[in-house]
């Protein structure tokens, strides 16, 4: 029977509902083994899904944990989720400025995959910080400052977790249909009133191009009618790093930096902006404009931050203790122009090898390592002139700077 299933998605033949959930639930229980799942998501992977299949996946993921309940809270819980980037600390700013303006926030993160970071991972970076709460827990913290962030509740969709765990070392992540159960069953079991995903396109992300995150989107804002969810798509680009920094406590400095209304004009300063003003605005069913407004309001008086403070007090987090690694090594420019490109990918690269994420399921992540870039794209530089600092541990990477910063003459 499981042969025949897996033959059957091999041939490009739809699986009905019974047969899904006889070889995913057969794999959760361990009757399946991860040679046949791994043989059936490289045949999704090369197949695709119906849209029927699609959503029959997505039932089957979310009726595999439990499924939160935060309707007893008052107020339109939007829920954020991004494909995943290099240098994305967004949930870390939006999270606040959302619940600054009283829209109770419950973000579930999760930790990095591949080469981009993880909001938990990010988080662990403050000594103390609690990324475990349970239930209960959750609940009073939303009652009392009106935000959470922490992991993933260790029974919302397991099936996510096991499966997500081998796509990620068969070669099998980039595929639409799995990253759309992937998400929504998440953000639907964690209780979401409506939904905002960022889909990265580029060189960082998973989705190279805006044709494939036009077909996620499509599935994904279909499966939130399915469940009477609203859901908005952004696409936003990865083919540069998000801000100027990469590794986990350079990001949580960084994140801190927009919340206080500095970098403003950066890649990152403006996907934060845009994305608070989406969630606030189906927050609070007001115009985009109206939300934007509000956004900009509470990053300029001092709210906003004020959350954030709040929130990593309340999870036990000490922001003081946040520490940078003491061996330094700047990256110089070779020679004078414009910079015209910084290659996220390899830069997302360069940050596994400094430590700031795993490799291996059993690698450490350093916290105090990373990437900070002193030059972005369109600025001059003169030869000699500092574009990134590395924060290293006890070695150094080799590091080939003309795989990372393009530099064009300046036209005279
Ligand atoms: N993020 C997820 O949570 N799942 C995916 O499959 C891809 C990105």
């Amino acid at each position: 029977m499981i042969l025949e299933i897996i033959n059957k998605k091999r041939l490009g033949q739809e699986l009905s509902e019974e047969e899904l959930k006889k070889i995913f639930n057969g794999y959760l229980n361990g009757e399946v083994a991860d040679y046949q799942m791994s043989s059936l998501l490289m045949a999704i992977c090369i197949n695709g899904m119906s849209d029927e299949e699609i959503f029959s996946l997505t039932k089957i993921f979310i009726e595999s944990g439990e499924t939160l309940d935060f309707s007893n809270i008052p107020g339109i819980k939007v829920d954020k989720h991004s494909t995943g980037g290099i240098g994305d600390k967004t949930t870390l700013v939006i999270a606040p400025i959302v619940a600054s303006l009283n829209i109770p926030v419950i973000k579930m993160s999760g930790r990095g995959l591949g080469y981009t970071g993880g909001t938990i991972d990010k988080l662990e970076s403050i000594p103390g910080y609690r990324i475990d709460l349970n239930d209960q827990e959750i609940q009073k913290q939303v009652e009392e400052i009106g935000i959470v962030i922490t992991g993933q509740t260790s029974n919302l969709v397991p099936m996510d977790k096991k499966i997500y765990a081998l796509r990620d070392v068969t070669a099998t992540v980039s595929s639409i249909p799995l990253i759309a159960a992937s998400i929504m069953s998440k953000k639907i079991a964690s209780g979401a009133d409506k939904i905002l995903i960022d889909i990265k396109v580029g060189k960082g992300a998973l989705l190279q191009t805006m044709e494939e995150a036009e077909k996620l989107k499509d599935i994904m804002i279909k499966i939130g009618k399915f469940y009477n969810k609203e859901v908005r798509c952004m696409m936003s680009d990865m083919n540069v790093p998000l801000g100027r920094c990469i590794g986990n406590s350079l990001e949580v400095w960084e994140a801190m930096e927009v919340l206080q209304g500095r970098e403003k004009d950066t890649n990152l300063g403006k996907l934060c902006y845009e994305l608070a003003a989406e969630m606030v605005s189906m927050g609070l069913n007001v115009s985009k404009e109206e939300a934007m407004e509000k956004v900009k309001t509470n990053i300029e008086n001092g709210l906003a931050y004020q959350k954030f403070v709040e929130l990593v007090h309340h999870q036990q987090g000490k922001l003081e203790g946040i520490q940078f690694s003491k061996n330094q090594y700047q990256i110089k420019s070779p020679q004078t122009g414009v910079l015209t490109d910084i290659n996220a990918l390899e830069l997302g690269k360069l940050s596994l090898l400094l430590g700031a994420g795993k490799e291996n399921i059993e690698d450490v992540i350093d916290y105090t390592v990373g990437i900070y870039l002193h030059k972005l794209i369109g600025q001059e530089v003169s030869q000699g002139e500092t574009l990134a600092t590395l924060y290293y541990q006890n070695t150094l990477p080799d590091i080939n700077i003309d795989n990372i910063f393009t530099i064009t003459e300046k036209n005279v």
